[in-house]
């Protein structure tokens, strides 16, 4: 039993930092209506994330960067409705940041009109991050695979492979946390490397595709269930398999979390 497993009252920030600093892992899931949302209420999945990945599961695209503000409001407000403990992130969607003050707009409507704790920012936007969380709006940030930067990238492929890209990421993250974000997702990189990152900052590092040294996982829903029509990457993982329900599946994987045993180097690069 976790310290915050039978806890009735909302996770804050103050406990994901002292899950880091106490070394349980925390558990993250995408979530993007209330039905789904109450599933990982009663499997005590900690953070929700209203993921712009939504613009691929939920509408059919081929990538993130058709979703507008108003679609992620609608989700945020769909999830909101049934949160009951988990600390809520929504996605600010593509170019709904380009400025420090379209930022701040934008991430008040998604808190005041979706509900959210939260917003997740891509890249190393460190004037927005500090302009956010000066006007009281907690920052999570992502570096690595920056999914809304595709057509940049030339693909879905994994960073921080070669040392130069590598200690551009450190020095990102290190930048980040500085700015006052308050967690960083790390999209396919090295284990390694996000081992490195995640104990250089002291703010807790949520991966995904990015090894098991990090202080959480985070997984979109429909791959932990095997709803996946295209290309399924390497950190995906079917934990459906072999159990009878949406609801086992959802413990399975929270228990492989906090034990340590997912992601395995199978799903790690
Ligand atoms: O949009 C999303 O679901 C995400 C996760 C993949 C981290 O950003």
């Amino acid at each position: 039993m976790t310290p915050y497993a039978d806890r009735q009252s909302r996770l804050t920030l103050s406990d994901l930092l002292n899950m880091k600093q106490t070394g349980e892992k925390i558990t993250c899931l995408t979530a993007y209506d209330a039905s789904f949302t109450a599933l990982l209420e009663q499997s005590g999945i900690e953070v929700i994330l209203i993921g712009d990945s939504l613009g691929m599961v939920i509408q059919g695209h081929d990538n993130t960067l058709p979703v507008s503000v108003e679609a992620m409001i609608y989700h945020c407000r769909c999830v909101s409705k049934a949160r009951q403990r988990a600390l809520l992130i929504g996605d600010l969607p593509f170019a709904s940041y380009a400025t420090p003050d379209q930022a701040l707009h934008n991430a008040a409507r998604l808190i005041q009109d979706g509900g959210v704790d939260m917003v997740k920012l891509e890249g190393n936007k460190t004037a927005s991050i500090a302009h956010l969380t000066s006007n009281g709006i907690p920052v999570c940030g992502h570096l690595g695979l920056l999914p809304q930067s595709v057509n940049l990238l030339g693909g879905y492929k994994v960073q921080g492979r070669d040392p130069q890209q590598a200690e551009r990421l450190l020095d990102d993250a290190q930048a980040i946390a500085e700015a006052g974000a308050s967690l960083l997702v790390l999209e396919c990189i090295p284990a390694e490397l996000a081992g490195k990152i995640s104990r250089a900052i002291n703010i807790p590092v949520i991966g995904i595709g990015a090894g098991i040294e990090c202080d959480g996982q985070v997984l979109v829903i429909y791959d932990l269930l095997n709803i996946n029509s295209g290309h399924r990457p390497r950190f995906c993982k079917n934990f459906l398999e072999d159990r009878h329900s949406i609801q086992d599946a959802i413990l399975a994987y929270q228990n492989a979390v906090k034990q340590g045993t997912f992601p395995g180097a199978e799903h790690s690069y």
